[in-house]
């Protein structure tokens, strides 16, 4: 077993925040980085480019503190503008000159996987949906901390020759140069020139000035998408098995923009400068397992980077955030993303109990990372020290415990203070244990369990044993999935008249490629180092979708993203394995929609949904307009200036419905919907309606039929809160929800929508 004493991230965090704080107090004055948006159109004739205007209109500003301004990026396909460090002076100016159109400032985000408090639980081996050979060729960039690329899910083994159509390249830095990349990794570069702005300084820490990962994170989610299959991959022991991304056919262009600041951060100067690049590069899909506050989306640089790779058809998959299960709680909810919440799978990890001579038979949860087999050990139950609770800080005696297992009803890390040999510890909370927080023996059992056991020690009296063998994988745990309890929660504040999140997908203690060259899991003092790493977030659900995606757009060239997302989330399961609705997780009774969107992704039947809700860009513009945003908004966000708000509408043609009550009498919604026939040949759909509790639901008409392929069909459907002329008790409705599904008449499709109630922010 490999054994580092270099210090792991957590600790250095201190000292980032440290390098932060000194480096970031030494910026001057009022000069802040900020994004500008321009109408290109507005261009003086003699320049040729656009980043030439933009340049000389900088060194042509006035500098009254005698520094100039500093030109970042200039921005081509996410938006028409650029970034720059500006004094207040020079964005006054700036704000003068002709084709000027918007500043935000730069802000930051941060990446979505869990930190505290975690899981120890279920988990889904990667790649475990059979669709091997599909995902060929399409081209997957992950926006993320960057890559391992020397791990083995990267290798290009049978990979045919690169599309001739790739404009990308492998960017030379820091233990990085071209050679890293390969027929799987196809592109790999960096963006830090925000970061560095605010005072981030890279050398000052060990992150590496390249594509190279220094967290793992973005080669977790990288081999999660899109890595190629590696035998006997496993986690110290757990999880044992083929690690293979879900795309294993497809290829990976990393745009690093995460950097070891004191949190993982990064700069929307640089996310919109990485979806910028990758538009250019020519991919495929986007992965963002990262977030920046919800804000309206035209200061939203994932948003407005999102909506630029629409217009190109490029599908973009985003983590929902880890600020569940409050409501409201959506990251990344503009309509035109798809915004992934996490859930469980149906693995677990374990450790088999025996007390005395077989008196007692138990299973415990336990991520210990050693193989161990502990053989008739004394198991103690007391307190040396009489003025303290039994496990507290100082209430075990060293002499009393040396060589034992000390039985405990809260994890406590007195065994380790104590010097005792062990642990089993009685809680309820063993599920929200990560695997690193197992950094020594010990187990956790259900209270039911712990009462047995205490009764056995006492029954025993002085005589209690134990054996315990650790790493066991338990495989179909029920119920799964369930809902994550971090995973974030609708609807989106910016937009409630849309559901989010729209589907869930694995993100929970989810194996995958990790950074081999830092201690990652803790055994006493120490840390062991491994390829691989178990962790969870939405950060993991997100390039699941992802490499989903890939493999949808393989099968369908011709989808739009809306098309792919439709059919994800009109073929998404609702029962989980145990045949209940998705629970979740947060308080063991039945989701909503709210919490697991159209349910739980089945890539399988989303290649052949029937039918789909498909959404063009001209439909997003007219939804915009019906949040009232204005012409210039829309502008800096699509950049486009050729609308009108004409059919100003917040009826989305979207795959869910939601009503939004607001306390007002209004009773009834309608909503109108066109399903676009994607299956072959001409068909007939006859609606059904599961109604939610107090709500009438009305569609119309309630056959539709299709000529061929392509051809569309239009229906309306309008939801009545049955309560007459009282003003509506919200409280009544909020999560009640229900389904409309399109049955094929003498077919097999069945295309099912959720419909839900959810209060006003
Ligand atoms: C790239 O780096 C590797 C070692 O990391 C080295 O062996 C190789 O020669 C380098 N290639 C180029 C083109 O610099
Ligand atoms: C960054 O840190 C290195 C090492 O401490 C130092 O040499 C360098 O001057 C710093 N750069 C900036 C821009 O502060
Ligand atoms: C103590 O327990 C062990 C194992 O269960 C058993 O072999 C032994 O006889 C017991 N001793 C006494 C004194 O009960
Ligand atoms: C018992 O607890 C008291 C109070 O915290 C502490 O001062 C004392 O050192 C402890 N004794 C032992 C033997 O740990
Ligand atoms: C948009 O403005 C109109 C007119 O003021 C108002 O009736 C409507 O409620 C607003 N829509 C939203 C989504 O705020
Ligand atoms: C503007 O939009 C209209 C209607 O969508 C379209 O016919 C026209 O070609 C567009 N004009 C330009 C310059 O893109
Ligand atoms: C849907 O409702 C609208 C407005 O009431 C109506 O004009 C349209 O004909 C209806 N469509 C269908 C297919 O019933
Ligand atoms: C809703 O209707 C009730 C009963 O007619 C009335 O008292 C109340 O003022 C109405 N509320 C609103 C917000 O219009
Ligand atoms: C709810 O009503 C308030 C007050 O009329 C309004 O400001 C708000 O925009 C409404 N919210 C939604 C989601 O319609």
């Amino acid at each position: 077993m490999t054994m580092t004493n270099f210090l792991p991230f957590k600790f250095l965090l201190s000292l980032f925040l440290l390098v932060w704080t000194a480096t970031s107090s030494s910026v001057s004055g009022d000069r802040k980085t900020y994004i500008i948006h321009m109408d290109k159109s507005a261009m003086p004739v003699p320049f040729s480019t656009h980043h030439d205007w933009y340049m000389s209109t900088l060194s042509s500003l006035s500098s009254p503190n005698g520094v100039a301004p500093t030109h970042l990026y200039t921005y081509t396909h996410v938006m028409d503008g650029f970034s720059a460090v500006l004094s207040q002076a020079h964005l006054d100016q700036i704000r003068n000159i002709p084709g000027h159109l918007a500043a935000y400032p730069d802000t930051i985000g941060h990446l979505h996987t869990t930190h505290t408090p975690k899981f120890l639980g279920l988990k889904k081996r990667v790649g475990i949906w059979p669709t091997a050979g599909f995902g060929n060729d399409i081209i997957i960039g992950v926006i993320d901390t960057g890559i391992w690329p020397e791990s083995e899910s990267f290798k290009d083994d049978n990979m045919p020759p690169v599309p001739p159509r790739w404009r990308g390249m492998c960017e030379v830095g820091t233990a990085f140069n071209t050679s890293n990349c390969n027929r799987k990794l196809i592109g790999a570069r960096s963006f830090s020139k925000g970061l560095k702005q605010r005072g981030f300084n890279i050398s000052k820490t060990d992150d590496y000035d390249s594509p190279r990962d220094f967290f793992g994170h973005g080669t977790h989610t990288s081999s999660t998408a899109a890595g190629s299959p590696v035998q006997h991959a496993d986690y110290f022991g757990y999880a044992e098995g083929t690690a293979t991304g879900i795309a294993p056919m497809a290829r990976i262009a990393m745009y690093k923009v995460l950097f070891a600041t004191d949190d993982f951060e990064s700069a929307a100067t640089d996310v919109l400068a990485g979806m910028d690049q990758a538009i250019e590069d020519g991919v495929d899909v986007m992965s963002l397992s990262l977030g920046f506050p919800e804000t309206v989306f035209d200061g939203n640089p994932i948003a407005i980077g999102a909506f630029a790779a629409l217009k190109k058809g490029i599908f973009v998959s985003c983590s929902a955030g880890n600020s569940g299960p409050d409501a409201y709680s959506i990251l990344n909810g503009a309509p035109w993303i798809t915004t992934i919440g996490a859930g469980t799978v149906d693995r677990d990890y374990a450790a088999h109990i025996t007390l005395g001579d077989n008196e007692l038979i138990l299973t415990g949860r336990s991520v210990y990372p050693e193989n161990l087999f502990v053989s008739e050990v004394p198991i103690y139950f007391g307190h040396g020290n009489q003025s303290k609770e039994q496990c507290d800080p100082f209430s075990l005696d060293p002499k009393d415990v040396a060589g034992k297992y000390v039985f405990c009803t809260r994890q406590s890390s007195e065994i380790f203070r104590s010097g005792a040999a062990g642990g089993i510890f009685s809680s309820d909370t063993g599920q929200f244990l990560e695997p690193t927080e197992f950094n020594m023996p010990f187990v956790i059992i259900n209270p039911t369990d712990g009462e047995l056991v205490k009764n056995y020690i006492i029954n025993a009296k002085n005589n209690a044993t134990v054996s315990i063998k650790f790493q066991i994988t338990v495989l179909g745990t029920k119920p799964a999935p369930q809902v994550a309890y971090f995973s974030s929660r609708g609807p989106a504040g910016q937009s409630p008249y849309i559901l989010k999140p729209d589907i869930l997908a694995p993100g929970v203690d989810i194996l995958a490629s990790w950074i081999p060259n830092r201690g990652w899991q803790p055994i006493r003092d120490q840390y062991l180092l491994s390829d691989y790493a178990i962790i969870s977030g939405t950060s993991m659900s997100c390039p699941h979708v992802a490499g989903i995606a890939a493999l949808l757009k393989a099968v369908h060239l011709d989808w739009s993203s809306a098309a792919i997302r439709s059919a994800m989330m009109t073929t998404a399961n609702i029962y989980d394995n145990a045949n209940g609705i998705i629970v979740d997780m947060d308080n063991g009774a039945a989701g909503t929609p709210l919490d697991f969107g159209a349910g739980h992704v089945n890539p399988n039947k989303a290649m052949d949904p029937g039918l789909v809700y498909d959404i063009e860009v001209e439909d997003y513009i007219n939804y915009l307009c019906g949040l009232n945003y204005t012409s210039n908004q829309i502008r800096v966000l699509t950049g486009t200036s050729n609308f009108t708000c004409e059919q100003a509408n917040l009826d989305l043609n979207y795959p869910s419905f939601i009503v939004i009550l607001n306390n007002t009498n209004t009773t009834s919604i309608n909503f109108k919907r066109v399903l676009t026939n994607v299956a072959d040949g001409s068909s007939v759909y006859r609606s059904m309606v599961t109604a939610p509790n107090g709500m009438e639901v009305v569609v119309q008409p309630a056959t539709i039929s299709f000529a061929g392929k392509y051809s569309k069909a239009e229906f309306n459907m309008t939801v009545s809160i049955s309560l007459g002329t009282n003003a509506i008790p919200q409280d009544d409705y909020i999560g009640n929800f229900g389904f409309l599904s399109w049955y094929e008449v003498n077919g097999k499709h069945i295309v099912r929508s959720p419909i839900v109630s959810a209060f006003a922010p």
